[in-house]
């Protein structure tokens, strides 16, 4: 993969691109010939590390550090991007935090810090994305969890949920000059805490029967990107768990 500065498609911000899903989503738009800004809250490693890795294929890439958590102010991030990369065009939110815990569990902090990184940042990174770079594409990354009533992880399913309907609303009133589409995922890359056994009871609550692959998200990614008459559609890859009441993800493992 070499890539020119002259064949750049744009450039595209990835949040919480360090790591995980959000490398995938970095390393196919870097496929794609998009320039990457790659932002990270806590992986300064992982985020100079796959830095270099891209760097290293000819990518035109930087990172970014920022703390949804705190009160800053979020638009700065997209000023911040667009001084070294004017040409920003494309906003993949995916940075999320996930935490367990019912409603009766819950405390003000954790209710707090998961509407703060899982909505409001991807609300203000769209609302600034808007006013600074007029055009392009925003892709929320949600959670096929929407589809069900999971209350064992209460704040953050209202706080994909929220994100949904963001996607939503933001579609409309930023149309026609930014697209704005999600991808709700289903079992991909489970958090490294998830037991096989857990892995096993999902995938039982499956339709196709199979755990998805990171390429099955990267390419709706791509989807999304290039089908210009897609417009505020959540893209559940899931292999059809929440189509189905009795999906596993409607319950609660233990
Ligand atoms: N993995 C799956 O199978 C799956 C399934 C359904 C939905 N999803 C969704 O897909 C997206 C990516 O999933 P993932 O599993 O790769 O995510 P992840 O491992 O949970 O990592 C998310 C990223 O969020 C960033 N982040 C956390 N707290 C932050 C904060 N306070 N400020 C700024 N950034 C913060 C982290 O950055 P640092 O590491 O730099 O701290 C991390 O890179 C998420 O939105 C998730 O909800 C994933």
């Amino acid at each position: 993969m070499q890539h020119s500065k002259k064949m750049s498609k744009g450039t595209a911000l990835v949040t919480g691109g360090a790591v995980r899903l959000g490398k995938i989503f970095c390393a196919s738009l870097a496929n794609a010939g998009y320039d990457l800004a790659i932002h990270y809250n806590s992986s300064f490693e992982q985020a100079a590390v796959t830095a270099e890795e891209f760097r290293d294929k000819g990518v035109n890439c930087e990172t970014f550090q920022f703390d949804f958590s705190k009160k800053n102010d979020v638009s700065d991030l997209i000023t911040n991007v667009r001084k070294q990369f004017p040409d920003l065009n494309v906003l993949i939110n995916s940075a999320s935090v996930y935490d367990q815990a019912t409603i009766m569990e819950t405390p003000e902090l954790i209710l707090e810090r998961q509407f703060k990184v899982n909505f409001q940042a991807p609300y203000l990174l769209t609302q600034a994305f808007a006013q600074q770079c007029k055009t392009g594409n925003v892709i929320n990354i949600i959670d096929n969890k929407i589809a069900f009533n999971q209350y064992q992880y209460s704040a953050y399913v209202l706080s994909k949920k929220s994100l949904a309907e963001f996607t939503r609303l933001a579609a409309v009133e930023l149309a026609p000059d930014v697209r704005v589409n999600a991808i709700a995922p289903g079992v991909v890359l489970p958090a490294s805490v998830r037991s096989q056994d857990y892995i096993d009871w999902r995938i039982d609550g499956i339709p196709l029967k199979h755990q998805g692959e990171t390429d099955n998200i990267a390419q709706a990614l791509l989807y999304l990107l290039s089908n210009e008459f897609v417009c505020g559609q959540i893209l559940f890859v899931d292999g059809g768990e929440s189509l189905t009441n009795t999906g596993q993800n409607s319950a609660n493992h233990e």
